[in-house]
C-alpha cells in the first residue's frame, strides 16, 4: 500500500495546474446515461473515483473511449474520454460497485427517467458520516416514480414507462439527491421544480452541460431549478470545471508553507467565503490571468480564524479538515464547526500526533494554536482528511509518514508532483 513522506520546513515556489473537478466530472460521466449518443468530455481528472465510475457505467453497456496524448499537450492535463450508452442493458447497479463509490447511486436517476425502471443498491454509510438517500426517494416519489427497498436495493418504477414532472422540496440543500433528482426530470413528461435545490457550482456545470444535450432547465445557479421534460437527449462536448476544492486545498498549503505560488487553469469565483478566510487568516490572494496567485510571507504570523462550514455558497465542508490544519499554528485559538457530515472529525486524532492542541466538543473544534509541530507516522481516514495530513507535515520538524494513501488518490490527481513542482518535500513510498 503506498505511503507518502513529507520532510516539513520548505516553502513553495512557482506554479501548480489545478485538474478538472472530480464532484462535477462523476455527475457528468453519469449524465452519459440518459442519451443513445455520444457525450464527450474534456479535462477530466485521472483519479480512482473516475476509474472506478467507468468501470460501474460499463456494467449499464455504455461505451467508452479516452484520447491518447495529443502533440503539444501536457501529461498532466485532463484527460478527454468520449461515452456512448448506446442501450441501457442492464438496469441494476449492483452492491458490489455502488459500495466502492457512493456517487454511483446517481445512476437510478438517468436509468430511472430512460428506461423506466431503475434498480440500484444502496451506498450505505462511509467514514464521514451514515449519508442516507431518503432525499433522493422523496425527489422520485414526486415525479411519480414508485420506490420499494428490497435485499438492500432500491427497486424504482415510473408507472407507464415514464416519469411525470412534479414538484420537489428538499428539506436539505442535497447535492446528491439535486444531481440525482434533475437527472431524472430532464426526461420525464412535464414541467418539474425543484426547490431548495444544492446551488454547487457542480450542479450548474451538470445542468449546462444538460442543456446542451436538450435538456430545458431554467434558473441554474439559484436555489430553484425549472425543468421542461423532454422526449430524448443528444450528444455534446463538455469540459468538466476547475475543482474549486482542490484549488483550495493547494491555497491552504501554500499559506501554511510560505511563500509564492500562482494555481492556474481555475479561479476565485466558486470559492468567495472561503478565499476571504484565507485572507483574514495571513494569505494575499490575488486574481490572475486562468488563475488565483496565494502568497505568504513566513514571518506574517497566521492568525486564529473562526469556520462554520455551509452549504454553498458558505465555507465549504470538503475544505474543513485542510483549513483545520493551517489553524494548528496559528497565534491563538479559534474554533471550526462542521454543519454538514455528523462524523467529519476523523483527522483529529491523526493531528494531534503531529502535536497539534485540539478538543472536539459535538460538532465544534477548538484548535489552540502551537509554535512547533512534530512529524510521525500517521494514517489518512478519508479523503480531504488526508490532504490535511499533508498540510501540517509541511511545516512540521523531520518526517511525516502518512499511511492509507489510497484515499488521496480518489480525490487529488498527481499531489506528490504538484507539491514538489514548488519546492515541497513530498515523496510517494510505493510498496511492492
Ligand atoms: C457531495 O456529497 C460531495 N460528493 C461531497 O464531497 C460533499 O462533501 C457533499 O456533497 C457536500 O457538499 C460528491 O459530489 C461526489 P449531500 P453528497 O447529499 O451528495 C445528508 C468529497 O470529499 N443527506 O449534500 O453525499 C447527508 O447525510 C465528498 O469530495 C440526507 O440526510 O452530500 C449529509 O449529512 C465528501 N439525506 C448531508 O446531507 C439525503 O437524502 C450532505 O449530503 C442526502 C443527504
Amino acid at each position: 500500500m503506498d505511503r507518502i513522506k513529507i520532510t516539513g520546513g520548505k516553502q513553495m515556489h512557482g506554479e501548480i495546474p489545478i485538474s478538472g473537478a472530480k464532484n462535477a466530472a462523476l455527475p457528468l460521466i453519469i449524465a452519459s446515461l440518459l442519451t443513445d449518443e455520444t457525450l464527450t468530455l474534456r479535462n477530466v481528472p485521472r483519479l480512482a473515483d473516475v476509474s472506478m465510475l467507468f468501470r460501474i457505467i460499463a456494467n449499464h453497456g455504455v461505451d467508452q473511449s479516452f484520447d491518447g496524448k495529443r502533440t503539444g499537450n501536457s501529461d498532466i492535463g485532463g484527460q478527454t474520454v468520449h461515452i456512448t450508452a448506446r442501450e441501457i442493458v442492464d438496469t441494476t447497479a449492483p452492491y458490489e460497485l455502488v459500495s466502492k463509490m457512493r456517487a454511483s447511486f446517481w445512476v437510478l436517476g438517468p436509468i430511472l427517467g430512460r428506461c423506466g425502471y431503475a434498480k440500484v443498491s444502496l451506498p450505505g454509510g462511509c467514514a464521514i458520516g451514515t449519508r442516507p438517500v431518503d432525499l433522493h426517494l422523496e425527489g422520485f416519489k414526486a415525479l411519480g416514480a414508485s420506490i420499494d427497498l428490497v435485499d438492500g436495493y432500491v427497486i424504482a418504477k415510473a408507472p407507464g414507462g415514464r416519469l411525470k414532472g412534479g414538484k420537489v422540496n428538499f428539506s436539505f440543500a442535497s447535492v446528491g439527491a439535486t444531481h440525482n433528482v434533475l437527472m431524472a426530470a430532464v426526461l420525464a413528461e412535464g414541467e418539474t421544480v425543484i426547490e431548495n435545490a444544492a446551488r454547487e457550482p457542480e450542479i450548474g456545470d451538470l445542468a449546462n452541460c444538460l442543456n446542451k444535450m436538450g435538456a430545458k432547465i431554467t434558473g441554474i445557479g439559484s436555489s430553484t431549478l425549472t425543468i421542461q421534460g423532454v422526449e430524448k437527449l443528444h450528444g455534446t462536448t463538455h469540459s468538466v470545471l476547475p475543482d474549486r476544492i482542490e484549488t483550495g486545498t493547494y491555497a491552504i498549503a501554500v499559506t501554511m508553507a510560505g511563500g509564492d505560488v500562482t494555481l492556474t487553469n481555475t479561479s476565485a469565483e466558486y470559492l468567495p467565503v472561503f478565499l476571504d478566510k484565507l485572507t483574514e487568516a495571513g494569505a494575499t490572494i490575488t486574481e490572475v490571468e486562468n488563475g488565483i496567485r496565494v502568497q505568504r510571507d513566513p514571518k506574517t504570523p497566521i492568525k486564529p480564524v473562526d469556520v462554520t462550514t455551509q452549504v454553498y455558497p458558505g465555507f465549504p465542508t470538503d475544505l474543513q479538515a485542510q483549513f483545520m490544519a493551517l489553524m494548528t499554528i496559528a497565534e491563538g485559538s479559534c474554533f471550526v464547526r462542521e454543519t454538514i457530515f455528523e462524523n467529519r472529525f476523523m483527522h483529529v486524532q491523526e493531528l494531534a500526533r503531529l502535536g497539534c492542541n485540539i478538543t472536539l466538543n459535538g460538532d465544534t473544534a477548538k484548535i489552540t494554536g502551537v509554535k512547533q509541530l512534530r512529524g510521525a507516522p500517521v494514517m489518512a481516514t478519508d479523503l480531504r482528511a488526508s490532504a490535511s495530513l499533508i498540510i501540517a507535515a509541511l511545516v512540521a520538524e523531520g518526517d511525516t509518514i502518512v499511511n492509507r494513501v489510497y484515499h488521496l488518490d480518489r480525490g487529488f490527481e498527481h499531489l506528490e508532483n504538484k507539491f514538489r513542482g514548488c519546492g515541497a518535500d513530498v515523496e510517494r513510498l510505493s510498496e511492492e
